[in-house]
């Protein structure tokens, strides 16, 4: 059987005033769709899983009850539920050993971010076929390599190493390296050189492969979690599967994924989700209430049917309204709502 996860704790504070400590990212619906990103994840994964019963999902305690309500079928007994965030290493090590006790250490996993946009989804299963394959025959590590655009440094990389052969008329490659988060000139120097795909976050292995190497690699870990279980998570160090596996371990694969793909940074990706929604001789996106006069290349996203929102003469913008909050800002500092947000605790 091959047992996805969902990993569904982060906070998506980039799109905040619409993400909210209690309703991230992954709980809003982006793409003009009725279904969350959540729920799209679990759509797409529920064919490879056969059913509610073998997909699991792993949460921080905030986000348990939301989660429940997002995916009314997913049994209890697979739902984690961490006290509080740890980042993905500590999320991946406890699913993984959980998963391992009950389908022993062969048993093929996934783990899968909940909050990226995937189209279409017969690619997506076809790749995930391939990468299945890979993990079971090889005993590899298999990651997702995403063509790269532009010299992000808010992903991971991953260089090609050696030809594995084809599966599925999918080109393997052995890892040769993969770098976390490069700085710019690190990325750009990766860009140039044609070798590199951005990891898209998703991977497959066999259990026990990933727990021998994270033995290996987190040793403390694996020994607080086997230990005391959830019970050890207070006493855990934040750290993503990245750092703390990924750059360190040997036995890593990767494929070149053919399905389209976008992590949904910050409201910029509203742009290349909700072309429906743009009108061609503004460029604009609008959401909700809004009259607009010679306002160009903005998004105006309004959750309020009693407000309206008026602009005149902008460029370049986001403006959003939802609850009791307003962000204005400029599309290029999209970025630094993160930590604007850190000054705002009580309210973000
Ligand atoms: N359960 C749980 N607990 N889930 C978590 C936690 C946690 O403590 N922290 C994050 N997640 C979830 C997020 O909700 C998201 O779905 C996924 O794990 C990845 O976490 P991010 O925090 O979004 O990671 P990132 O975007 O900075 O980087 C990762 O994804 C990139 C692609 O989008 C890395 O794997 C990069 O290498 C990769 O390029
Ligand atoms: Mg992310």
């Amino acid at each position: 059987v091959f047992t996805p996860v969902i990993l569904a704790g982060g906070k998506g504070e980039r799109f905040w005033p619409l993400s909210r400590l209690e309703r991230p990212k992954q709980f809003l619906c982006l793409d003009g769709s009725d279904r969350s990103l959540l729920q799209a994840t679990a759509d797409r994964l529920l064919p490879l899983a056969n059913g509610w019963d073998n997909l699991w999902v792993i949460t921080a305690s905030h986000l348990a009850d939301g989660v429940r309500q997002q995916l009314p079928d997913l049994p209890d007994a697979n739902l984690l539920i961490e006290p509080e965030g740890r980042d993905t290493a500590p999320a991946v090590a406890w699913t993984t050993l959980e998963i391992s006790q009950r389908h022993g250490p062969d048993a093929v996993v996934g783990f899968f971010p909940a909050d990226h946009w995937i189209d279409p989804p017969e690619a997506f299963h076809h790749t995930l076929h391939a990468a299945i394959e890979v993990a079971q025959r090889q005993g590899a590590i298999v990651t997702l390599g995403v063509k790269p655009t532009y010299p992000s440094t808010g992903y991971g990389y991953i260089e090609q190493g050696t030809p594995q052969g084809t599966v599925k008329d999918l080109a393997a490659f052995q890892v040769a390296r993969f770098t976390e988060k490069p700085d710019r000139p690190t990325a750009e120097t990766f860009l140039a050189s044609g070798r590199f795909s951005w990891n898209s976050g998703i991977f497959i292995f066999q259990a026990g492969v990933a727990l021998e190497e994270l033995k290996q690699y987190a040793p403390e870990l694996i020994q607080q979690l086997q230990q005391e279980g959830v019970n050890a998570y207070p006493h855990l160090s934040k750290i993503s599967i990245d750092y703390a596996l990924m750059e360190k371990t040997q036995r890593a694969a990767v494929l070149p994924v053919s399905f389209g793909w976008d992590d949904l940074g910050d409201w910029n990706a509203l742009d290349r989700l909700q072309s429906d929604n743009t009108s061609p001789q503004s460029s604009n996106v609008e959401l909700g209430r809004h009259i607009g006069q010679d306002s160009q290349n903005s998004i105006f996203y309004n959750s309020n049917p009693d407000e309206l929102i008026v602009t005149i003469g902008l460029e370049d913008v986001v403006v959003v309204r939802d609850g009791n909050a307003t962000l204005i800002v400029k599309k290029d500092r999209t970025q630094d709502i993160k930590s604007v947000l850190k000054t705002l605790k009580e309210d973000s």
